[in-house]
């Protein structure tokens, strides 16, 4: 190994180990003590029940576990993971979306973050058309912050509405209620197909007794009002009367034994390893995140055979091949990849081959992966003149309408219209992943300090008081530590701006995975609006 082969390692396991200290913060939330007291309550943490729940032997695919960090919420900084565990796991076989309060989070209830993750698993198990097991334990709406979680399109409202519709279309909706579940919190009970309760662990009811006290005068417990005997044997409510948790995670597998296999849209071929190891990816990429990439080598660790088939390989030598387009397999799974490369930064021609490979693997039904290390679309007049923003604006447009699933993976930086042309997150991709290398942010770090620094320079040359060396050099310093932060994997992890921060040895696992999920649904004919090649 040479140096700098063995020096990117070791950067990059060091990294990794900053994002496993971070993924244990969010796993254990409140430590010992949070343990003990769900113990007492009889309860066991949320991930032995979803381990429970999955088909044994199987690995559960956790979605956005750092989720919630540094959020600042009024007197709340971190919600770890969101206070919701949310990920796929095979019951039975069929890929199922799986979404569980973590009741060691301020009672699991729902800050702003908890919702939009809770809506974004929804999301994607409606357009994959994935079931979905809701593990109930919440006292509902973060209530110091009702205003930001309620009333609003994507408020607490949207999760009843997503169950509803999801429902109509003959997505199952499992509730297994292990906890409270007050005021708009019942409706997870009340809302699904098939409801499961705990004896004296579980409850529903639209007010809690100290409402009902307040309001009506009725003294009443807990259990009489809206346990589990009340809702399966009164109310009608609820449709399983369990006994333990364990009971009850085997009636939810006994309702999901019932449904018909799910099937993938595609021919699968058998899968052959990668020649060159996953781990590789450790010695390639360089630490500067700014630095080119090789992305061929990058794709020789994910492929199967580590073979890609690469399409106009020799198209515009150092302009065309800033990105780099083709075909390879995944544990069997064709797909087709629009890679960043070198410096990624996007000439016309590259983006003229990715606009052309996109419509190419729309016709196909061909699914689309998005390896992303660009800083942008190349500016300056040479590159207007030749139509920069004419055929960037089309591989947008090629991005926005492609019916085939889609798949982003940050590996780099992640700026300005590239976000857009690489199929990031208002591009709907089906799954979007990031390393602890992508950095996401409308520019880099430096580049802002100075288009800032321009911009404040001008005001106080009006003023009649320029800048001196010394506050330029602060000014600089402050806006790069502010884009950079921003731009930081654990800052867009919080706010869920990826489904994951993958490990390098995770991503051909679960680019597979994400892959399989995302086949399940036919695929659209392709059609493609006001192209202007
Ligand atoms: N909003 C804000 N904070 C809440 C909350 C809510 N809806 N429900 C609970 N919490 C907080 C508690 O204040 C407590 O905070 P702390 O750890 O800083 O002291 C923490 O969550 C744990 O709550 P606790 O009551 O100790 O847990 P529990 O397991 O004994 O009981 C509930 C859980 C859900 C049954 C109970 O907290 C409850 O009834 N909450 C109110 C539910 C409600 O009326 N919601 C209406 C929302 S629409």
């Amino acid at each position: 190994m040479t140096d700098t082969r063995s020096e990117n390692r070791l950067f990059w396991e060091n990294e990794e180990r900053l994002l496993d200290e971070r993924i244990s913060q969010a796993v254990w939330p409140g430590g010992q003590k949070a343990l003990e007291r769900l113990a007492k309550q009889g309860k066991r943490p949320v991930r032995d029940l979803i381990q429970m729940l999955i088909d044994p032997g199987t690995q559960f695919y956790e979605l956005s576990v750092i989720a919630g960090f540094g959020m600042g919420y009024p007197g709340v900084d971190d919600v770890p993971c969101a206070g919701i565990v949310t990920g796929l796991g095979k019951i039975h076989g069929n890929w199922t979306m799986i979404i569980a309060n973590d009741s060691r989070v301020k009672a699991g209830t729902y800050f702003p973050i908890t919702l939009k993750k809770h809506l974004r698993a929804q999301r994607i198990a409606e357009r994959c058309g994935l079931n979905c097991v809701y593990i109930a334990d919440s006292g509902g709406a973060f209530l110091p912050m009702q205003a930001d979680v309620f009333p609003d399109e994507d408020h607490f409202g949207a999760m009843f509405y997503n169950m509803a519709r999801m429902s109509a279309k003959g997505l199952k909706q499992i509730t297994l209620s292990t906890g409270g579940n007050t005021a708009g919190g019942a409706y997870i009970v009340f809302m699904a197909c098939e409801a499961v309760m705990i004896d004296k662990l579980a409850y529903s009811f639209l007010g809690g007794p100290p409402l009902v006290k307040a309001a009506t005068g009725e003294v009443i417990s807990a259990e009489n009002l809206g346990g589990a005997r009340v809702h399966t044997q009164i109310s009608g409510g609820a449709d399983h009367f369990c006994k333990t948790q364990e009971e009850a995670i085997a009636t939810v597998r006994n309702i999901l034994a019932f449904e018909q296999p799910q099937k993938l849209q595609t021919f699968r071929f058998a899968e052959v390893p990668p020649r060159v190891p996953p781990e590789t990816i450790y010695e390639i990429l360089p630490p500067i995140i700014h630095q080119g990439i090789n992305t061929r080598a990058f794709l020789e660790t994910i492929a199967d055979d580590s073979y890609f088939m690469e399409y106009k390989k020799n198209y515009a030598p150092g302009r065309g091949d800033n990105i780099v387009t083709g075909k390879i397999r995944i544990k069997g799974i064709e797909t087709g990849i629009i890679a960043s490369n070198g410096l990624g930064i996007i000439f016309v021609e590259a983006a003229r081959k990715a606009t052309e490979f996109i419509v190419r693997c729309s016709y196909d039904k061909c699914p689309l992966i998005f390896i992303q290390s660009s800083p942008g679309y190349m500016v300056g007049s040479e590159s207007e003149h030749m139509g920069i923003g004419k055929y960037g604006a089309d591989m947008v447009r090629a991005v926005s309408c492609a019916q085939v699933p889609k798949i982003q993976l940050v590996i780099g930086p992640d700026n300005g219209a590239a976000n857009y042309g690489m199929c990031g997150r208002a591009y709907h991709p089906h799954f979007l992943f990031s390393t602890m290398r992508a950095r996401t942010s409308v520019m880099s770090g430096r580049s802002a300090a100075e288009v800032l620094l321009t911009i404040e320079q001008r005001k106080r040359e009006i003023k009649g008081k320029p800048m001196t060396e010394e506050e330029i050099a602060e000014f600089k310093k402050k806006m790069i530590d502010k884009y950079d932060g921003e731009a930081h994997p654990f800052f867009c992890g919080a706010r869920l701006l990826t489904d994951r921060v993958l490990k390098f040895n995770q991503i051909r696992d679960w680019l597979a995975m994400a892959l399989e999920v995302s086949l399940l649904q036919p695929i659209g004919e392709p059609s493609f609006g006001n192209m202007r090649f």
